[in-house]
C-alpha cells in the first residue's frame, strides 16, 4: 500500500509555522516581513497564481505590496521600479511575476534583482550558490519537492533518482539539490529529456523518479519498478466535463495505475502545487531575517 505525499497538509503546517514565527518576531518588536511583487498585463494565470501570493502573504502574517504595470510598459520603466525595490529598505523581497511581455527580456530584468532580495531564486548568484551548496534563495518548486522528501523521511542516499525534465525552474535544479552532499541529497542523479532514448530502462532502475515534463500521464506503471517514490510535478490543463471550470489538472504520472506500484506518491493537485506557493513564503521570511546574506 502507498503513502499519499500530502502536499495540502505539509502546506498547512509550514504556513502555520511561518505563521508563528512572525508572531514571535512581532513580540520581539521587530518589522513585519515585507513581499513586494510586480506584475505586467493581465495574463490569467499570472493574476491567479499573484491573488495566490498575496494572500498566502496575509496567511503569514506578512505585508505585500502589488505594483501592475500595463502590458505595454516599457523595459527600462520596469528596470526602474526594480533598482527602487532593490533599494527599498521597507522591501525584504520581491518578485517580478512572468511571463512578460516578448519586449521585455526576462533574463536583463531577472539579473537586475539584487540576489538578496530574489526571493524567487531565479537570479544567477542564487542558482549559482545552490549548485555549489551555498546558502541562497531556492527557487520554489525544487524548494518545495525537497521540503517534501524531508518531512515524509524519505531515503535518499545513495538512490538512483531520474528526473525527467531539464528546465531552468525544476529540472535542472532539483537534480542538482538531489545530488548534492548530506540530506535530502546524495542520491545518484540521471536526468531524462525529449532526446532520451532510453528513458522507460532508465526509470526502471529509479528509486525516485521526478517528473517535470508536462506531458499529462507520460509515467505509465511498466515504466517503474515496485516500491518507487514518485515525485508528480506536471500541472497541465486538460478539458473535462467533470467539473464547473470546464477543465481539470493533471500530472506527468498516470496516477491510478502507478500508485499501487509506488511506496509513496504525490497526487495533482495536492501535491507539489501547494509547496510551490509556501516556498516563496519561506525566503521571503529568510529574507525578513537576513538569514542568508546578513
Ligand atoms: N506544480 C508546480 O508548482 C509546477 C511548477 C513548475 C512547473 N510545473 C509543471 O511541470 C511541468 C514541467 O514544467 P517546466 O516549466 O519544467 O516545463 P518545460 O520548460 O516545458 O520543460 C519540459 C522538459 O521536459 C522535457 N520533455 C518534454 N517531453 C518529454 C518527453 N516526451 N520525454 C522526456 N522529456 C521530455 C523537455 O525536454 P527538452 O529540454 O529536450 O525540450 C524539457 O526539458 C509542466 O506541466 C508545468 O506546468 C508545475
Amino acid at each position: 500500500m502507498y503513502q499519499l505525499i500530502d502536499g495540502k497538509i505539509i502546506s498547512e503546517q509550514v504556513k502555520a509555522e511561518i505563521a508563528e514565527e512572525v508572531k514571535s518576531m512581532m513580540a520581539a518588536g521587530k518589522k513585519r516581513p515585507h513581499l513586494a511583487v510586480i506584475i505586467v498585463g493581465h495574463d490569467g494565470g499570472s493574476e491567479t497564481y499573484v491573488a495566490g501570493k498575496v494572500k498566502d502573504c496575509g496567511d503569514c502574517g506578512f505585508t505585500s505590496t502589488l505594483t501592475r504595470f500595463e502590458d505595454n510598459v516599457t523595459e527600462e520603466r520596469l528596470l526602474e521600479e526594480v533598482d527602487k525595490l532593490n533599494n527599498d529598505e521597507n522591501v525584504d523581497g520581491f518578485i517580478v511575476q512572468l511571463p512578460l511581455p516578448k519586449h521585455i527580456s526576462e533574463d536583463k530584468i531577472i539579473e537586475s534583482i539584487d540576489y538578496r532580495k530574489d526571493v524567487d531564486g531565479f537570479h544567477p548568484a542564487n542558482v549559482g550558490r545552490m549548485v555549489i551548496g551555498l546558502p541562497c534563495f531556492v527557487s520554489a518548486t525544487p524548494s518545495g519537492i525537497i521540503e517534501l522528501l524531508r518531512r515524509y523521511e524519505i531515503e535518499t542516499s545513495g538512490k538512483n533518482c531520474v528526473v525527467i525534465g531539464r528546465s531552468n525552474i525544476v529540472g535542472k535544479p532539483i537534480a542538482s539539490l538531489m545530488m548534492q552532499k548530506g540530506y535530502p541529497g546524495d542520491a545518484t542523479v540521471t536526468v531524462c529529456h525529449s532526446r532520451t532514448k532510453n528513458l522507460k530502462e532508465i526509470c526502471l532502475q529509479a528509486d525516485i523518479i521526478i517528473a517535470a515534463l508536462g506531458s499529462p500521464e507520460f509515467l505509465k506503471a511498466d515504466m517503474v519498478k515496485d516500491g518507487v517514490v514518485i515525485i508528480d510535478v506536471g500541472t497541465t490543463r486538460v478539458p473535462s466535463t467533470e467539473t464547473k471550470s470546464g477543465f481539470k489538472l493533471k500530472g506527468d504520472v498516470d496516477f491510478a495505475n502507478v500508485a499501487p506500484k509506488a511506496s509513496f506518491i504525490t497526487p495533482v493537485p495536492g501535491g507539489v502545487g501547494l509547496m510551490t506557493r509556501i516556498a516563496l513564503m519561506k525566503n521571503t521570511l529568510l529574507a525578513a531575517k537576513k538569514e542568508i546574506y546578513g
